[in-house]
């Protein structure tokens, strides 16, 4: 039984999560924390059992051989993905924003363009800029609520020297799915234009109830040898501690050169990230499709709310739990409206930090109990009840 409103103290937990929601200015003890992406809930107990296992073992060192790990993902990329891939594709490293950096690292030089669609993720600019690339932002338009990439006006502002584009696939935020069309549309551009397509799936699980993910690779086979997939279960199975994740690269000449960037890091397989990841895709499918429909509720449950809060409107999610809001119709500066937020106690990510054209929205991450979620819902409507 996988009871996803059981009330677990996350405090004093080195939860960055709860722990780390002062930086909102909200206080720790009656603050409730809707903003880095993880979710409240206990894992999958397949994970736990392997966990168990290590720790009745009790020794604790190096890890060897991941076969089983890599026999594990291509099983769950069949299974749930229809996807087949080899084992030797991937290459395992610390965390997704690790890979990132490695990919710009292999595959463009200092002050040469990353394409990204913002708003997005906002470690893709953080790691851009660490690494003096420079960021092109191809703004996603907004219609029928949803977001839509324009790859016309990408193409035209085109300079020659851009080497990759980063895709969040599914997106964050706002949890749109991209069609198929969408897909081989990036990468017909990315063929084009010799630009290296990285497309980032973390998310590609947590997909709601009557939408469909589209793996890139199955839906853009044109672009395979200048493709890079992201994957990872930190996400999928809340276990983003382990910050454990792949680069799958069927180009065996980019793959090498990925490799390489990584060999020179020494980026080496943490035995807890590969034991927790190898169990999750070996066992955790019952905890993930018990998982969904209660992030589907709380979905229904969070859209309810912003709706009838004059002036605020929200993206259906179609994936992902990072609910995107837009406070425009309210009239209200950002500093106004984060007051407001930081008033009610509620600490959200400020979309100004996903891009340009978040500047009056907010991502709201809905993956706590739903008695929390109500809670915080009632917080947000009493912080503007003077709209009503
Ligand atoms: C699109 C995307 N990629 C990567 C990550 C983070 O990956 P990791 O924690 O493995 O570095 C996130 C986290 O929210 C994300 O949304």
């Amino acid at each position: 039984m996988i009871d996803f409103d059981e009330v677990i103290d996350r405090r004093g937990t080195h939860s960055q999560k709860w722990d780390g929601m002062g930086r909102y200015d909200v206080p720790l003890d009656t603050g409730i924390p809707l903003w880095v992406a993880d979710m409240d809930f206990r894992t999958a107990s397949p994970i736990h059992e392997a966990l168990q296992r290590m720790v009745d073992h009790g020794v604790h060192g190096y890890y060897g051989d991941d076969s089983s790990f890599r026999a594990a993902m291509a099983g769950w990329m069949t299974r749930r993905h229809g996807w087949e891939i080899e084992p030797e594709w991937a290459l395992q490293t610390h965390g997704l924003v690790n890979a990132l950096a490695m990919i710009i690292q292999a595959c463009s030089a200092p002050g040469e363009g990353v394409i990204v669609f913002s708003p997005v993720y906002h470690a893709f600019g953080r790691i851009i800029a660490a690494n003096d690339r420079r960021m092109v932002e191809s703004s996603l338009a907004v219609r029928d609520n949803r977001f839509h990439m324009d790859l016309n006006a990408l193409e035209g502002a085109l300079t020659g020297d851009e080497r990759l584009l980063f895709l969040c696939s599914p997106h964050n935020p706002g949890g749109r799915v991209w069609t198929a069309d969408e897909l081989r549309d990036v990468a017909d551009l990315c063929l084009r234009h010799d630009i290296i397509l990285v497309s980032d799936e973390v998310h590609h699980d947590l997909v709601m109830p009557g939408h469909q993910h589209h793996i890139t690779a199955r839906a853009a086979p044109q672009v395979t040898d200048r493709l890079i997939t992201l994957v990872a279960t930190s996400k999928t199975f809340n276990i983003a501690g382990i910050e454990t994740g792949s680069m799958l690269i069927s180009n065996p000449a980019l793959r090498q050169r990925v490799a390489k960037v990584r060999a020179a890091m020494s980026t080496s397989n943490n035995r807890f990230g590969m034991i927790m990841a190898e169990a999750a895709y070996e066992g955790g499918d019952e905890w993930l499709d018990a998982l969904m429909p209660y992030l589907d509720a709380n979905r229904q449950l969070f859209n309810a709310s912003i709706a009838a809060i004059p002036g605020l409107s929200v993206m259906d999610l179609e994936a992902t739990y990072l609910a995107w809001v837009d406070f425009a119709g309210t009239g209200m500066s950002r500093g106004e409206i984060t007051t407001r937020l930081t008033d009610a106690g509620l600490a959200v990510s400020a979309g100004h930090t996903f891009g340009p054209e978040g500047e009056l929205c907010m991502r709201f991450n809905i993956a706590c109990r739903r008695a929390l979620l109500a809670e915080a819902m009632e917080r947000l409507a009493g912080a503007f009840s003077d709209l009503q």
